[in-house]
């Protein structure tokens, strides 16, 4: 006869695929609807002493690679076949680097249970030619399952040893099913909260990574906390507006949320995408983020730099990059269009930093006629330069294309 209890899926076992591992586990030991067993998908490495690490982590109860010294807990078991590690769960939990999230779903087809749900841990967007994506729904749609998400602020290391976070799960429609999320994540150091808005908590999860560079490079060049804490106000106002731009449900409670404002503090204090930056400001921009990444994060995957650049084509194509001065310089800086030393000088990239003015009653506004202009207009030149045209904006926005050629009429228009 078919169990009744829950059974959990980790997918991934980097260093927060871990600690996720290890915090689930500890739950389903003393939660009596779930199964003990929880089963963690690994990519299969060869270690440098020649052994495979999923033999090694089921050995050691340890993964050695991206989490050494702390116990996962008995109860997990690494599995580097993924479809046979998803075979018998019903609660997938996803928590790969994006960019290799389309292809572990590709797997995955038609081999999941028919109960199956998911929660994405995973914070960056996916780039397809009708739009951006998020994680979340192209688990969702690939899988034809419900998805939630949890993010927050949520350094992998410091939660391993249970010093004291917070995290927020954000669900759809299905309230019981969140709260189901809430109670196998939740622990006495690790303090869970949902609310109804996944776009919004997704989007805070992957944007703040792109302030994260920005604050790396703050640090980097010495400039000091007044303009960090700059920096982090202004990025904080590009990711609402950037999160209203794309979903109008996105509820401004979320920013206050752990995922939000929280998520932001931590990735700009401490975390990898910080770091790095700041090591490529150090070396002016001459070392690249690739070999930042390979010398410092040992295997880990940096985040921010290809989030920048997923940002900067979806406001390419939505011709929007002027009003967003900060998100574009970090990409401009990342790709050595411009110098570390930009980053405070991102407002002579800006056409119309009202946009993205906490105190300008423009955002609401503007936004929706940014949003509707993406139905009715224009072409989209490329994804690197031209997009949409806004020369029809309320409040006296002209075109920021307009703006930058000498043209009197938008050359983005079609002749009427
Ligand atoms: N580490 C953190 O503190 C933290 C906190 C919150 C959220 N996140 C997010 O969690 C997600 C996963 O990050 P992480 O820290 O667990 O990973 P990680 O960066 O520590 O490790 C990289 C992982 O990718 C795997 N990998 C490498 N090549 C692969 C391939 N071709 N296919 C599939 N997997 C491959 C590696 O085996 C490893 O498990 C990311 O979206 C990240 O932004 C991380």
């Amino acid at each position: 006869m078919a169990s009744s209890k829950s059974k959990v899926a980790i997918i991934g076992s980097g260093n927060w695929g871990s600690v996720a591992a290890r915090l689930v586990a500890s739950n389903t030991l003393k939660l009596s609807n779930f199964h003990d067993e929880v089963r963690m998908w690994v990519f299969e490495e060869t270690l440098p002493s020649g052994e495979k690490l999923s033999s090694v982590i089921n050995q050691s109860n340890e993964n050695v690679r991206y989490l050494p010294g702390i116990k996962l807990g008995e109860n997990v078991v690494a599995d580097p076949d993924v479809e046979s590690a998803v075979k018998d769960a019903n609660m997938l939990v996803f928590v790969t680097p994006h960019q290799f999230v389309d292809g572990i779903c590709k797997k995955l087809v038609g081999k999941i249970r028919q109960d199956a749900t998911a929660i994405s841990l995973i914070k960056g967007m996916d780039l397809k030619p009708e739009g951006p994506s998020m994680v979340s729904k192209l688990i969702k749609d690939s899988l034809q399952i419900d998805c939630c998400v949890l993010m927050g602020a949520n350094i992998a290391n410091e939660i391993a040893k249970e010093q004291f976070s917070e995290a927020t799960v954000g669900y759809a429609e299905n309230k019981s099913l969140a709260d189901e999320w809430v109670r196998l994540f939740n622990t006495n150091y690790f303090l869970v909260s949902a609310v109804q808005d996944v776009a919004g908590v997704e989007l805070c999860g992957t944007l703040k990574n792109v302030v994260a560079v920005a604050a790396g490079f703050v640090d980097g060049l010495q400039l000091g906390n007044n303009t960090k804490a700059a920096i982090m106000r202004i990025g904080l106002n590009e990711m609402r507006a950037f999160c209203k731009m794309l979903f109008a449900s996105v509820n401004d409670e979320t920013f206050f949320e752990s995922c939000g404002v929280a998520d932001l503090i931590t990735t700009c204090l401490g975390g990898r995408n910080r770091m790095c930056a700041e090591a490529f400001a150090k070396s002016g921009g001459k070392r690249s983020f690739d070999e930042l990444e390979a010398e410092m994060l040992k295997g880990q995957k940096l985040q921010g730099v290809l989030t920048a650049k997923e940002v900067y084509i979806v406001l390419s194509q939505r011709g929007c990059l002027q009003m967003f001065p900060l998100f574009t310089t970090v990409h401009h800086i990342c790709t050595g269009r411009l110098p570390p030393s930009d980053i405070v000088r991102y407002r002579e990239h800006a056409n119309n930093s009202a946009l993205v003015n906490s105190d300008s009653n423009m955002v609401p506004a503007a936004l929706p006629a940014i949003r509707s202009l993406r139905a009715s207009r224009i072409q989209v030149q490329d994804s690197n330069n031209v997009g949409q045209c806004m020369t029809a904006l309320p409040g006296g926005l002209s075109c920021v294309i307009c703006a930058l050629s000498t043209n009197s009429r938008c050359r983005n228009i079609p002749a009427d």
